[in-house]
């Protein structure tokens, strides 16, 4: 962990476009010296006008992609290095569930483990 010794700590945050990621990623951002990447699909779900007060805010950097690319969260924990990881990226509403189970079993299974695997790895 690179950042250990200092109190910058980098954070890797999942779905930060979403209505609970973007609130988290709002607090870190605005009110801490932490830093934070976002990786984010943008789904019909994610919104970045949640993020306009810190989207020029040099300690945010956004990633846009689908947690279900191992290759793509590879290159982020190796080039970001993060201290923490908070996952929020899912498919959240249960009505659609019903009506398309299949998104929901690639981001929620799939994406997890993708981001559990990626995480053992680093
Ligand atoms: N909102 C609540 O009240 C609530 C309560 C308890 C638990 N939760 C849980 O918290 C988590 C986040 O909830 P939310 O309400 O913020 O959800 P949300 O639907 O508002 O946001 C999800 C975010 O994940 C992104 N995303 C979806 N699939 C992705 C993928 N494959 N790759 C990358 N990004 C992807 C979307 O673009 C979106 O920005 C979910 O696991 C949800 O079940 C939410």
């Amino acid at each position: 962990m690179h950042n250990e010794h200092n109190s910058r700590l980098e954070f890797l945050i999942t779905g930060g476009a979403g209505f609970i990621g973007s609130a988290l990623v709002r607090h870190i951002i605005n009110d801490t010296d932490y830093s934070v990447v976002n990786v984010d699909k943008l789904t019909y779900a994610g919104h970045l006008a949640s993020l306009t007060s810190v989207e020029n805010n040099p300690r945010y950097v956004f990633e846009k992609f689908d947690i279900c690319d191992a290759l793509e969260l590879k290159r982020v924990f190796d080039q970001h290095q993060p201290d923490i990881v908070m996952h929020l990226a899912a498919e959240s509403h249960v009505d659609r569930s019903i009506a398309g189970p299949a998104d929901f079993i690639q981001t929620n299974i799939v994406g997890t483990y993708n981001l559990l695997e990626q995480s053992r790895v680093y």
